[in-house]
């Protein structure tokens, strides 16, 4: 059994700054590794909160995250190299100029820039990525005319550019086609199997956490309020008022 620690959280609040009251408090949690942990909870619960903190985009105002063992406030870069982060609601205009390919390859190395320049390194690596999502056919075009679906995938293969060893998703499985709603999801199931990662999803969509994972953790007004197998955590957030099932949310 591997049974390493990945994600560890103790007693961790975190507060936006200029509000005072926390967007999530005393979270305690471990992940281990090779756990793929469905979040879920209504609107405004915490869960984007929960995903930024793990990934020491926003700074914890009490207790400690650490992942893999580091304190993700003193070795942040160190830490954000091994997470795969796709954001809920990642905007693209129609217009936007980049192709599919440049999406993918800036997860490799941040911005795309006259600075920084992609190495053919980066580029294999980019298109092993598209490769790894079945959307090389992608490549040349324009992000802005994809589908919803097509973009999860762009952004899911550019999460995976980088070679991570954890995948952290915020929302998905909102704005896909009907086509992808029942493709992506499964797609990333056999993402986390194959490549030997420790994902957290959050989701709103709570039918999918059935059949695709063994651990639901549910949010609640800033703290986790149920953590366990999917079967028990059904009726729990049934009765969500806010969880809209197979809709996607915006902010
Ligand atoms: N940038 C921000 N500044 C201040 N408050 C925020 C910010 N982002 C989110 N919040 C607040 O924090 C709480 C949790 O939000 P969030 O983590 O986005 O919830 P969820 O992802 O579950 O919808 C909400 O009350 C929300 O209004
Ligand atoms: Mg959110």
């Amino acid at each position: 059994m591997t049974e390493d620690v990945i994600i560890k959280l103790e007693n961790v609040s975190t507060v936006y700054e200029g509000e005072r009251r926390p967007a999530i408090k005393g979270i305690n949690l471990t992940v281990n590794r090779n756990e793929l942990v469905y979040v879920v909870g209504p609107n405004a619960s915490g869960k984007t909160t929960l995903l930024e903190t793990i990934n020491g985009l926003l700074p914890p105002f009490n207790g400690k995250v650490s992942v893999f063992g580091l304190d993700v406030q003193s070795h942040g870069r160190e830490v954000r190299r091994e997470i795969g982060y796709v954001p809920q609601d990642f905007m693209v205009k129609p217009g936007e100029p980049y192709t599919a390919f440049d999406v993918v390859l800036m997860g490799c190395y941040g911005q795309i820039g006259f600075l920084n320049r992609p190495s053919e390194e980066d580029k294999k690596r980019a298109e092993q990525a598209m490769k790894l999502l079945g959307i090389q056919e992608l490549a040349s075009r324009p992000m802005g005319k994809l589908s919803g679906g097509q973009q999860q995938k762009v952004m899911l293969a550019r999460a995976m550019a980088k070679k991570p060893r954890i995948l952290l998703l915020d929302e998905p499985f909102s704005n896909l086609d009907p086509d992808s709603r029942g493709q992506i999801p499964l797609l990333i199931t056999e993402l986390h199997e194959k490549q030997d990662l420790t994902t957290l999803i959050v989701t709103h969509d709570i039918h999918h956490m059935l059949e695709h994972c063994n651990r639901v953790i549910v949010v609640t007004g800033g703290r986790i309020t149920f953590d366990g197998t999917p079967e028990k955590a059904l009726p729990l957030v049934e009765n969500h008022p806010h969880t809209t099932p197979l809709e996607g949310h915006h902010h």
